[in-house]
């Protein structure tokens, strides 16, 4: 299973990094990883050490077009960007596709592939709203990372898993998680 993870400069750090260490814990899954002119500053911000993956991930720069998964050839079936700007939500929405993360969304949109936007901002305006309703319509996952509480989470690292979980449910991975009503 090949999926694209691409990390903006949204705050939420956090999740990137956590998707990214559960994500290694599934020998078949294979991920491209792609981050934003932004991203490393804002995940120094959050999480104050630089960025480190699995070695078995593979980096591409955010201006390399060669890489698989800006063509829809490859077979990337899944992509998640978090967390999502409104910055890269708008330019997906509107088909600018200036950099690899905008291309590949494009990509796995017009393959009718899933994409997954983990959005952070609040309140929002009406134009997040329309570029989310646009993507929507295209196929797209708006899936906002609106921690929930019910699992009692007593750190950050737990809180921030509540949302983590359930972006690895979209992707079809099975995880230990807490489950309501189990
Ligand atoms: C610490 C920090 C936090 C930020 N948080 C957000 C955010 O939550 N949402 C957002 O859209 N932009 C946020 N920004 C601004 C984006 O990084 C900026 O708009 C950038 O141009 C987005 O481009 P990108 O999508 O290519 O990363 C933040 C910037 C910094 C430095």
């Amino acid at each position: 299973m090949k999926i694209v993870v691409a990390i903006t400069g949204a705050s939420g750090s956090i999740y990137a990094k956590q998707l990214l260490a559960q994500l290694a814990l599934f020998p078949e899954v294979e991920v491209g990883i792609v981050m934003s002119k932004n991203a490393p500053d804002v995940w120094r911000q959050e999480i104050g050490e630089e960025m480190l993956f699995s070695p078995r991930f593979k980096v591409y720069d955010r201006s390399d077009y060669f890489a698989p998964f800006a063509s829809g050839s490859a077979k990337y079936m899944q992509m998640v960007i978090v967390p999502c700007s409104m910055g890269t939500l708008g330019r997906i929405a509107q088909g600018i596709s200036d950099d690899l993360t905008t291309r590949a969304a494009d990509v796995i949109l017009k393959e009718r592939r899933k994409l997954i936007c983990v959005i952070r901002d609040t309140p929002l305006n009406l134009i997040h709203i329309e570029n989310m309703r646009t993507v929507t319509i295209a196929g797209g996952i708006i899936m906002p990372a609106a921690p929930s509480f019910y699992s009692r989470p007593t750190s950050f690292e737990e809180l921030a898993d509540t949302v983590v979980q359930r972006i690895l449910d979209q992707l079809g991975l099975d995880t230990k998680a807490y489950r309501w009503g189990e």
